[in-house]
């Protein structure tokens, strides 16, 4: 196991955002999150990394090869990150640096991470631009680049200094539907042939299917279901899961959304988050929550109808 999040709980001024959440990541395992906008997504993305706000209260274990991330000095962390974990974000403008030349950028990286000379790390840097079919960008400044180039630069640095596990966040979000495929062709056969590990957060069910290994369901900072992406496609069985489905576009059903929206974190009921949205809600889901239990190996839901 590479990674493995223990009894993860974020607050922020005393609400509750992430509640107890408990996943593992396995070597050169694809692992999805997936949610609607505002379901502790990116927030659980940033805790493996150490990156959540100081105001946000964080519990629990991330343990990445048995270390556990939150509890590391800053040294200690920023040793880790971008070279054991690499994050890419959906914002391309704002990570990568304006005024400097992108291939500079990532050759900055092995110099930051392996110490090693300015020229050595710019021939590493062309050796990858290269082997990404983007050399003719190298010398470009950020804004030159299109949505599609600027996310292969910074795949590109994300595993230049050979990470073992890759946060994508939302990687293909602003980008149209075939540049999109394109990127998680790219990132796919960068984690799988080097037997690196990926998180990949995403609200769109509709691209798991293709890349994930495993995936989870977050509503309202809680774990839905969690399962193989076979098992989740073929047999899902909460609710959400469901209706998340349902948004997938098939021939002659035009694309819906889920009726209403996820609840005011400030004022969640004692009962199941996704209540007033469900349509197979019983009479218990009121007032009880229930567990996450393993309906099958691996297959774990939260749902009183199983
Ligand atoms: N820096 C922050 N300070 C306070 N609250 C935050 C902060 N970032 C996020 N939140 C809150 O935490 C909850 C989860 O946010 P998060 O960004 O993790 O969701 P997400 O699933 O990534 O959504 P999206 O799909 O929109 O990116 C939201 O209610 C959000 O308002
Ligand atoms: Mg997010």
């Amino acid at each position: 196991m590479l990674l493995q999040v223990q009894n993860l709980n974020i607050f922020y001024k005393n609400v509750s955002i992430i509640e107890n959440i408990n996943f593992h990541i396995d070597r050169g395992e694809i692992f999805s999150i997936v949610g609607e906008s505002g379901s502790g997504k990116t927030l659980t993305g940033l805790s493996i990394v150490n990156l959540l706000p100081e105001y946000i209260y964080v519990s629990g274990k991330v343990l990445f090869k048995d270390k556990n991330i939150l509890s590391l000095n800053p040294q200690e962390i920023r040793n880790i990150r971008g070279k054991k974990i690499s994050f890419i974000f959906q914002d391309t403008m704002t990570s990568l640096n304006p005024v400097l030349k992108v291939g500079y950028q990532v050759a900055e990286m092995l110099v930051y991470h392996y110490k090693i000379s300015k020229k050595e790390a710019l021939e590493k840097t062309k050796e990858l631009f290269h082997k990404l079919k983007i050399s003719h960008v190298i010398n470009s400044y950020p804004h030159q680049l299109s949505g599609g180039m600027r996310q292969r630069v910074m795949i590109a640095m994300a595993v230049v200094c050979e990470p073992e596990l890759i946060i994508a966040d939302e990687p293909t979000t602003a980008l149209d539907v075939t540049v999109q495929e394109e990127i998680l062709d790219l990132l796919y056969l960068l984690v799988k042939k080097e037997n690196r590990s990926m998180l990949l957060i995403t609200h769109d069910i509709n691209i798991l299917g293709e890349y994930a290994d495993r995936v989870m369901v977050l509503y309202a900072g809680r774990i839905m279901e969690i399962g193989s992406t076979e098992e989740i496609f073929k047999n899902p069985l909460h609710p959400y899961t469901k209706a998340l489905l349902n948004c997938l576009p098939r021939e002659g059903k035009k694309i819906e959304g889920i009726p209403g929206s996820i609840p005011d974190l400030k004022n969640l009921s004692k009962g199941c988050v996704f209540y007033p949205r469900c349509n197979s809600k019983i009479k218990r889901c009121l007032n009880e929550s229930s567990v996450l239990q393993e309906v099958s190996p691996g297959h774990m839901v939260r749902c009183w109808l199983y």
